[in-house]
């Protein structure tokens, strides 16, 4: 989704910029623009296409000055153009803006612009109006931050917006509702911006700016104003990323490097909560046994992959703890009048905790009297920021818009909470108990040794990747991990893939079964093991292609399925821990063969800061 970098120093602006904006490419764009300040006037560049495009074009040009912003641009309203990129600049080109997020309100904005103060516009952008609307509010004010105040009274919307003032070098006036924006505090220089990983190779101390803060961001200071305009004492925020965590190392995409990261990530994630007596220990969040005693219903709220590691989850949390869960997707939950009071744990799941559905679905499980538990992966963000308690997964810095090592993480963190939940409650026996922590503890081992036979599954790769549609196949957890396998391919290798619950591809699906049908049936579970088989030979019967994805003892698969990937022995519990491993590295290797762009697929983003 769109990025936002701001720099004022002694520095060369133009610089820092394109390095934060090329830092910030993974989140997905497609166009991109910076906006400097010298002199007196605003230079603005922006253009279609990839940052090397805008590099290209202000190379030669003369383009430095020591103050400015720049954007990355995932087009919402109107289409990838040169004309549609931010900067915006009002009329005189007195002011430039860039803007994260959607001007509900532009329209009506537009039209008073337009009839009261003559403005024509230059693109169909919703952003385009703020430029002018600060523009008009400046010639009144003189002062570029009265001038935002006036400007923001009239939005409405989510932003996090960033303007300059040709009269005020010494400044940039940046202001957010529902949309992230941090500020990056350098020595001599300060900087702004939409996420960490753009300020990385600057800065490891931020302040993360609050919803309708207004920042004033000058060579030497940095200033934060509450709604009201009081001013804020704000902590600041140590970073403890480093800027390698966001390298390649030697992998050619960031989605297999985050793959092969999956074992670190599950054990950081398992270390952080285990004591050393091997027990659960949920340091840091407020659920005591009598909290848990009083919640009747869980809600597991999420969008996408997250969506998908919360499917796994009501299955461990129904099955250890005993309580009732509902696994919604986040964009349904927040328009459906969900029956949430103060006896629901309503817990959300997000990699990135910037995720506008997710966020506005745990507002109204608030509003509504539930305990918030987020399991997010990046500290400090909004959500972390709005939860009563955060359980936080140590995937580390993901980069590539497919999530990976997210996902693994999130589940562990799934399992953990059930077993803690169950185990405090009474419900579920020591022994099971330990059992199971005993089996997660030997997953990250078991998954880097699965991962080292990488060249099988490239094999395969190179017999299936022109096909054109795929269907993945599970039952139990494994369902869960089907809608992920899936999820999985379509979005990097642009196969049409979908997953259906095994047991429901009869009372529909099959009727699109044909010779060569390619279907990937996940059978890792003992007790739904013959019920898998049944539906490997109804599609084989279809004549399709079947992949089978069983554990290693469940050899019997071999007669039904065309190829089988064996996983390590392990609790069917938490077979999806592994069982997802193929699946994605299935997905990067056929991605890959068909020349895809895997890191930045096409039309999407790392983060979805947009309804
Ligand atoms: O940051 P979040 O986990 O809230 O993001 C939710 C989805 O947009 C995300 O999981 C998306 O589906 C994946 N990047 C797809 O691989």
């Amino acid at each position: 989704m769109c990025g936002i970098v701001g720099y004022i120093g002694d520095g060369n602006a133009r610089k820092i910029i394109l390095d934060g904006l090329k830092r910030l490419e993974y989140r997905g764009y497609d166009s991109s623009g910076v906006a400097i300040v010298k002199n007196g006037r605003i230079v603005v560049e922006k253009t279609v296409g990839r940052i090397a495009n805008l590099e290209e074009k202000i190379i030669s040009l003369p383009f430095d000055g020591n103050v400015g912003i720049g954007h990355t641009r995932w087009a919402t309203h109107g289409a990838p153009s040169d004309a549609n990129a931010h900067p915006h600049m009002n009329g005189d080109g007195s002011i430039a803006v860039v803007h994260n997020g959607i001007i509900e309100n532009y329209v009506e904005l537009q039209e008073w612009l337009r009839e009261k103060h003559g403005v024509v516009f230059k693109s169909e952008t919703d952003s385009e109006v703020i430029a002018h609307l600060i523009g008009v509010f400046y010639k009144d004010k003189g002062s570029l931050l009265e001038a935002v105040y006036q400007a923001v009274s009239m939005m409405r919307g989510a932003y996090a917006v960033c303007a300059v003032a040709a009269a005020e070098p010494d400044k940039i006036v940046a202001v957010r509702k529902d949309t992230p924006l941090i500020a990056g505090i350098g020595e001599d220089c300060n900087f702004l911006a939409s996420d960490i990983p753009a300020l990385l190779k600057y800065v490891k101390k931020i302040y993360l700016i609050e919803n309708n803060e207004t920042v004033m961001v000058e060579k030497n200071r940095i200033t934060i104003f509450d709604e009201g305009r009081k001013r804020v004492r704000r902590d600041v925020f140590n970073v403890t990323w480093n800027a390698d965590a966001a390298e390649k190392d030697g992998y050619d995409h960031f989605m297999h490097k985050e793959i092969h990261e999956q074992p670190k990530g599950i054990f950081e994630t398992l270390r952080r909560r285990l004591d050393e007596n091997g027990l659960i220990c949920l340091d840091g969040i407020s659920l005591t046994k009598e909290d848990l005693f009083g919640i009747n219903k869980i809600y597991l709220v999420a969008c996408g992959t997250a969506y998908h590691a919360g499917l796994v989850g009501k299955y461990a949390i129904e099955k250890f703890a005993g309580i009732p869960v509902e696994t919604d997707i986040a964009s349904e939950f927040r328009y459906r009048d969900p029956f949430v009071d103060d006896r629901t744990l309503f817990i959300c799941v997000s990699q990135s905790g910037e995720t506008l559905d997710t966020m506005a679905a745990l507002r109204e499980a608030k509003r509504k009297g539930a305990r918030i538990l987020s399991v997010v992966n990046v500290v400090g963000s909004s959500i972390a920021r709005e939860s009563d308690d955060v359980f936080y997964t140590w995937a580390g810095p993901e980069i590539a818009v497919a999530s990976t090592k997210a996902y693994t993480t999130q589940l562990v963190c799934m399992y953990l909470l059930a077993l803690y939940m169950g185990y405090t409650k009474g419900v579920l026996p020591e022994g099971e108990y330990r059992r199971i922590i005993e089996e997660l503890r030997e997953t990250p081992e078991k998954l880097e040794k699965f991962l080292e036979n990488e060249g099988s599954i490239l094999k395969l790769a190179k017999k299936l990747y022109k096909k054109e549609q795929a269907f993945f196949i599970g039952r139990g957890p494994d369902c869960g991990v089907s809608y992920e396998g899936s999820l999985k391919l379509k979005e990097i290798s642009y196969i049409n893939s979908f997953a259906i619950a095994a047991g429901e591809l009869k009372h529909g699906t099959i009727a699109l079964i044909e010779e060569g049908s390619l279907v990937v049936a996940l059978a890792t579970q003992d007790r739904l093991f013959k019920k898998m088989l049944s539906n490997i030979q109804e599609v084989k019967a279809r004549g399709a292609y079947v992949i089978g994805i069983a554990k290693e003892s469940n050899h019997e698969i071999e007669q039904h399925a065309d190829y089988v990937i064996y996983i390590p022995e392990t609790a069917d519990e938490v077979t999806p821990l592994l069982a997802v491993a193929p699946l994605q590295l299935l997905a990067y290797h056929i991605a890959k063969l068909r020349g895809c762009d895997i890191d930045k697929p096409k039309n999407l983003a790392k983060s979805v800061t947009v309804e």
